[in-house]
């Protein structure tokens, strides 16, 4: 543990108890969940485990703000309740190299924390409204459009870096006071104990509210995996739990809301290859499509007029300029107002999303072609290309160099 004090009021200081077992937990489950949520932010088939740690983190606050009521003596608000000008001062201590010792929270830090406790609300807060505007999921879906997902995401990118600049003072202070005093910061938020003597305040928590509260994020995250990996394994129930329109759709695995189908179409478009829900192009593709239907990639499609004019006339009515889905608003959105592109493949859009895609992956037998688009999205048949919805088939050869 620490080395011993060569001072003399050594033997009146012992190891004791500073931050309650709660309050570790928190700490580092927050330090945690943001770190994943950092590392998941860009990766659309991550988002499950990016929105999870969202609502980790705002569970985390909600416990926070409670247990700095009824948590033990150094959990309390009351025990680190500093001004701005009592920070500055602590600050400027620090920078002349004799600032005292705290056992708890020391001013400066203790703002620290109420400024993370602040972003951690508002990140959590902003992803949330994103999650509803960006990808209509979520119980905040429907609350703004796909237009207006921008701005929330511009508002939730700036917060989040923000927090990584606090938490990068945080850590800064951390180490600053730990050299300084000549203790393992760090350390005593794992073990919990620091060097203290007898006249240290103890106020003993409320640990019925930390077991209750503990128990009901440990059965939210249960149950959210739970179901989540069920709907992986059975990729069939996309389609069937989003019919049967369950009105909270669950933000778990991200089942969009089931898109218009029409038998015809799908055995018409749906033989060679698997078929394009028509949400994937503009109106203005379909009817240059279906007036060439005779020269259809090289291949005669033969059909006759009438299951020309049907099949067009689904596709016409529900295509991308409806917005039904994210996919078919980016696209959409991607694509210039005179373009009537053939392929889905060929749209901006469409490019940007799978540049990082390796070639590796295309190459592997199980794809083979980039129109091939159930081979990596699961719900590709329903049409709705959830971000959740994502698995790229592993290459043959990995069965065997496990
Ligand atoms: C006779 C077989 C056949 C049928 C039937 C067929 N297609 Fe195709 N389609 C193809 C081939 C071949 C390609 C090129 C695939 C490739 O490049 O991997 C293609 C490509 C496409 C693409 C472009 C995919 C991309 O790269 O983004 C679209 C869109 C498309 N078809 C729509 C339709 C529609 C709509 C129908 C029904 C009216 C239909 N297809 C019916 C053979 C067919
Ligand atoms: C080799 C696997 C693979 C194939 C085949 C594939 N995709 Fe993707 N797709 C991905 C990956 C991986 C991502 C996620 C990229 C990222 O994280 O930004 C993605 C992302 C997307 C997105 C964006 C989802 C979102 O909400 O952000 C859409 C839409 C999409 N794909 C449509 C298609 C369509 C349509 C096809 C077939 C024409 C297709 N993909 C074929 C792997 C694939």
């Amino acid at each position: 543990m620490s080395a011993p004090d060569p001072h003399a009021r050594t033997h009146t200081l012992q190891p004791t108890l500073i931050w309650d077992l709660p309050i570790r937990l928190f700490h580092w489950v927050l330090a945690g969940s943001f770190a994943l949520a950092w590392i998941t932010a860009e990766a659309d088939e991550w988002l499950a485990v990016h929105v999870f740690c969202g609502y980790l983190m705002l569970g985390l606050v909600a416990f926070r703000l409670l247990w700095g009521v009824v948590g033990s003596h150094f959990a309390r608000f009351t025990s680190f309740w500093f001004s701005p000008k009592q920070a500055i001062h602590y600050l400027k201590e620090v920078a002349s190299g004799q600032a005292a010792r705290h056992i708890g929270h020391n001013p400066t830090g203790s703002w620290a924390i109420y400024i993370l406790l602040t972003l951690t609300l508002v990140v959590s807060a902003s992803g949330w409204i994103t999650l509803g505007a960006d990808e209509q999921q979520g119980l905040a879906a429907g609350w703004f459009s796909f237009s207006q997902a921008k701005l929330f995401k511009e508002v939730h990118e700036i917060v989040a870096t923000l927090m990584l600049v606090v938490v990068g003072g945080h850590i800064a202070g951390v180490v600053v006071e730990s050299v300084m005093h000549k203790e393992n910061l760090a350390r005593s938020m794992v073990t919990g104990l620091k060097m203290a003597d007898e006249n240290t305040p103890r106020t003993s928590a409320q640990k019925l509210v930390a077991v209750v509260l503990l128990l009901a994020m440990l059965g939210f995250g249960g149950w959210w995996f739970a179901y989540a990996v069920d709907r992986q394994l059975d990729g069939q129930a996309w389609h069937a739990t989003s019919e049967s329109g369950e009105a909270e759709e669950l933000h778990v695995a991200f089942v969009g809301k089931a898109l218009p189908d029409n038998a015809v179409w799908r055995e018409e478009c749906g033989s060679c290859h698997g078929a394009f829900h028509p949400s994937l192009l503009p109106a203005r593709s379909w009817q240059k499509m279906m007036a060439e239907q005779d020269r259809h990639f090289g291949s005669d499609l033969g059909l006759d007029a009438p299951t020309t004019a049907a099949v067009l006339a689904f596709m016409v009515d529900n295509a991308a300029e409806g917005h039904a889905t994210e996919a078919a608003y980016k696209i959409e959105q991607s694509i210039a107002k005179e373009a009537a592109p053939q392929r889905i493949t060929e749209t901006p859009y469409w490019i940007r999303k799978h540049r990082e895609v390796a070639a590796a992956d295309w190459a592997n037998p199980m794809v083979k072609s980039q129109a091939n688009c159930a081979a990596c999205h699961l719900d590709a048949d329903a049409g709705t290309f959830e971000d959740g919805a994502m698995q790229i088939p592993q290459a043959p050869a990995s069965p065997a160099s496990r």
